[in-house]
């Protein structure tokens, strides 16, 4: 069941801080409710030990005034199939092509993002995207890393979609619980060349 969107007033960046996560915040995390059970869960039980493994990384927007934790994401690197022929940069992406591009292409994954259900709407999951995305162009200036991408729910693809994410498959594929979907984080570079 959808919960109604917060009364509460939609947050401005002076009004949070966005902390990594450490043991210093589980009293805070025994207290987020979220609407997924499965964002609640991995926050509570796996989040810690999935970070102290280095197998992903987990952001907390917490509100200055209140102290409370209004949003996680937990991101990691990951890869994604994307539709052959689907065009980046003005170059449509063949399976072997060129062996550069492949049709399995690396991303920065947004693995989780959840929000307190007493707290949705208020532009905390926007907010934690694009650190998301700065995070992505980061991660660029070292080795190159064309996309972030994520797993999203049926009926949270056109939240992602005001978001900036496109779908990666077209047509989306049936039966599946999810839709992947991307966002470039070369969108502002000039277009690729045609060949090379
Ligand atoms: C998805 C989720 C993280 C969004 O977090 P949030 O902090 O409420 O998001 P924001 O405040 O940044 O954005 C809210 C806006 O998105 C809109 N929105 C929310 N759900 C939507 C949906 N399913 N489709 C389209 N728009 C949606 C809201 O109406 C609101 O619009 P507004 O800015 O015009 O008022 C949160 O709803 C959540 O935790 N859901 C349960 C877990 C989940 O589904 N996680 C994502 C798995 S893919």
């Amino acid at each position: 069941v959808a919960s109604l969107p917060s009364a509460k007033p939609k947050l401005k960046p002076e009004d949070f801080s966005i902390q990594k996560l450490s043991e210093a915040h589980k009293p805070r995390m025994a207290s987020f409710l979220c609407a997924g059970d499965e964002e609640e869960a991995f926050l509570k039980e796996d989040a810690l030990k999935h970070q102290n493994l280095r197998l992903s990384e987990t952001f907390l927007l917490i509100e200055n005034q209140s102290q409370k934790l209004i949003s996680y994401m937990t991101i990691s690197f990951g890869s994604f199939k994307i539709s052959e022929n689907e065009p980046l940069g003005g170059v449509p992406i063949r399976e072997k092509q060129t062996h550069i591009f492949s049709s399995h292409v690396p991303c920065l994954l947004i693995a989780k993002l959840g929000t307190d259900k007493e707290e949705e709407g208020r532009g905390g999951g926007t907010f934690l995207i694009d650190l998301a995305v700065q995070k992505g162009l980061e991660s660029n200036k070292v080795l190159a890393l064309p996309f972030v991408a994520l797993h999203s729910r049926l009926d949270k693809v056109d939240y992602y979609k005001k978001r900036g994410f496109l779908v990666a498959f077209t047509p989306a594929k049936k039966n599946e619980g999810t839709i992947t979907m991307y966002r470039g984080l070369m969108e502002t570079a000039p277009s690729l060349p045609l060949n090379f």
